[in-house]
């Protein structure tokens, strides 16, 4: 599409501009925005840019894995991987309320990324990729699921200490036009197609308290269940689509043996843009398939429950 050819060029343009020849450090969070502002910038500057990827443990199954890799092998980006699962894990031990959860790991996160930034000799500049929903509404309690700072602490909740000044090349840009640029930049459909995925991470899919093996139990289902709706051809039609993995066991029965295990919830909804959403209608059977699939596969699960709640009244999260 030749108006993005031509966006793409106005703002590699500009950012050498703003950046001159100083560096930039930028916070990758593994999410389509936080990466097409890297490709770009990278695009823009080489290697003055590096990049931070916190890993927080609470990603998706292989997402972290997949990030590094395209990052340092496909695109040859200088990658700053720090895995902090073990510290973030620490800290969420015993949190059970959502806002707290919410809380520990912004401030972790911030932490962490301060500790790494200061390492990067020089840097001037600080990447993110904010985009225009999240602008006008910086306010918002949860945020957008956006960019890897602002998702933990909103527009402009930069902590003091980081004295670094903003490049945010996709403050003009609603979702649609974020993906087209991915495009645009060589990043694949599927990848710039990806559904959002908020900050905390499946910490918020998990109500109550968060053990590593309530985080692993979660990640095998939720593979599960997104390998399924893409195998159906459905990934496309849906805004989002996770598993919340519940605090309450249920009685089965495998075999002649009767078990005693957790529940998992199914989400998908339909949205525009995340403010309002219909759950979506799957066919039944891909809905059976799925939970065929998790509970022969998943230790410590042995019932399906599929969400039909909108929003409103309903959110798009459990917590
Ligand atoms: P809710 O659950 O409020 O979610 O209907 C609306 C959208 O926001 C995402 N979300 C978050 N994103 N940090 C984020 O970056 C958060 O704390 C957070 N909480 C919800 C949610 O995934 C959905 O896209």
């Amino acid at each position: 599409d030749w108006t993005m050819a031509a966006y793409r060029d106005e703002k590699i343009a500009q950012i050498r501009e703003q950046v001159g020849s100083a560096k930039v450090i930028c916070g990758l969070s593994g999410g389509v925005d936080s990466s097409v502002a890297a490709v770009l910038i990278h695009e823009a500057i080489g290697d003055q840019l590096t990049c931070v990827f916190v890993d927080t443990g609470l990603l998706r199954k292989d997402e972290a894995a997949q990030v590094t890799t395209l990052f340092r092998e496909h695109y040859n980006v200088p990658l700053v991987h720090v895995d902090a699962s073990g510290e973030f894990l620490g800290a969420l031990a015993g949190v059970s309320d959502p806002e707290t959860k919410r809380k520990t790991i912004g401030r972790l996160f911030v932490e962490v990324f301060d500790r790494e930034a200061a390492k990067i000799e020089g840097a001037e500049f600080l990447a993110q990729g904010t985009l225009y929903p999240d602008v006008i509404e910086s306010v918002s309690a949860t945020g957008g699921p956006s960019a890897v700072i602002k998702s933990h602490h909103n527009v402009g909740g930069l902590p003091d200490f980081m004295k670094l000044k903003l490049v945010e090349p996709l403050r003009e840009l609603f979702k649609d036009e974020v993906r087209a640029l991915g495009r645009e930049l060589g990043l694949t459909d599927a990848f710039v197609g990806r559904h959002p995925f908020p900050g905390p991470g499946l910490a918020i899919r998990i109500p109550g308290e968060i053990t590593p093996e309530a985080v692993a139990t979660l990640q095998e289902a939720d593979a599960i269940y997104l390998e399924e709706i893409r195998n159906a051809g459905l990934y496309d039609q849906i805004w989002q689509a996770f598993a919340v993995l519940l605090p309450v066991k249920t009685v089965g029965v495998m075999g002649d043996a009767r078990t005693y295990e957790k529940v998992l919830a199914l989400r998908a909804v339909t949205s525009t843009d995340g403010m309002t959403a219909d759950f979506f209608p799957f066919p039944w059977e891909v809905l059976g398939r799925t939970a065929t699939r998790i509970i022969n596969e998943v230790r410590g699960v042995n019932r399906v429950v599929y969400d039909v709640t909108s929003k409103p009244p309903g959110t798009i999260e459990w917590e």
